[in-house]
């Protein structure tokens, strides 16, 4: 069990109004439609889905989490996704890259399973804000950011 295992249950109102800023932000920048896929990174309790309105899926390690998310989601690490190349209209990650065991895979996963488009957030005060960062560029192209609060970084990415 997971650190958000166990807090999965007060998520939501530790974290919720804080992600939903991001989400919120991330959104006015993203062409979003009804048929659009997405791909939610460590999708958490699927706050994405209050935001988005499209068809959402979502992929976490921790099951607690994922009890009531409110679209498909799978239980699966960064580092492994079960999706194919290109299946992803938009792949976003908000607040999770960090977490990950293998930064590099999990980044590397994120740019096969999506077509062009990404918004990944980098955690301000993550020990590795910045070889996430380098990790960005060297992996994506057209990268853009927006820093626009205390916690996370914004990168919009093709
Ligand atoms: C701060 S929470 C953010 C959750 C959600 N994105 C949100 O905005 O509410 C970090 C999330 O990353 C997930 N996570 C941890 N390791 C992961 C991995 N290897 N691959 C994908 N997600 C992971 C955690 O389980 C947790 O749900």
């Amino acid at each position: 069990m997971s650190y958000y295992d166990d807090i999965a249950e007060g998520y939501d109102e530790l974290h919720g109004s804080e992600q939903l800023a991001k989400l919120k932000i991330i959104a006015q920048y993203l062409q979003i439609n009804k048929d659009t896929k997405l791909l939610d990174i460590g999708c958490g309790t699927g706050l994405s889905a209050r935001v988005f309105d499209c068809n959402i899926t979502g992929v976490d390690p921790a099951e607690k989490l994922l009890a009531n998310c409110p679209f498909k989601t799978v239980k699966a690490c960064a580092e492994k996704l079960p999706f194919s190349d290109n299946e992803f209209d938009v792949v976003i990650a908000v607040t999770s890259i960090h977490n990950f065991n293998d930064i590099e895979k999990g980044l590397k996963e994120i740019r096969r399973v999506g077509k062009n488009i990404f918004a990944l957030t980098v955690l301000k005060k993550s020990g590795n804000k910045d070889k996430i960062l380098i990790l960005i560029s060297q992996l994506f192209s057209n990268v853009r950011f927006l820093d626009v609060d205390a916690f996370d970084l914004i990168c919009f990415c093709e």
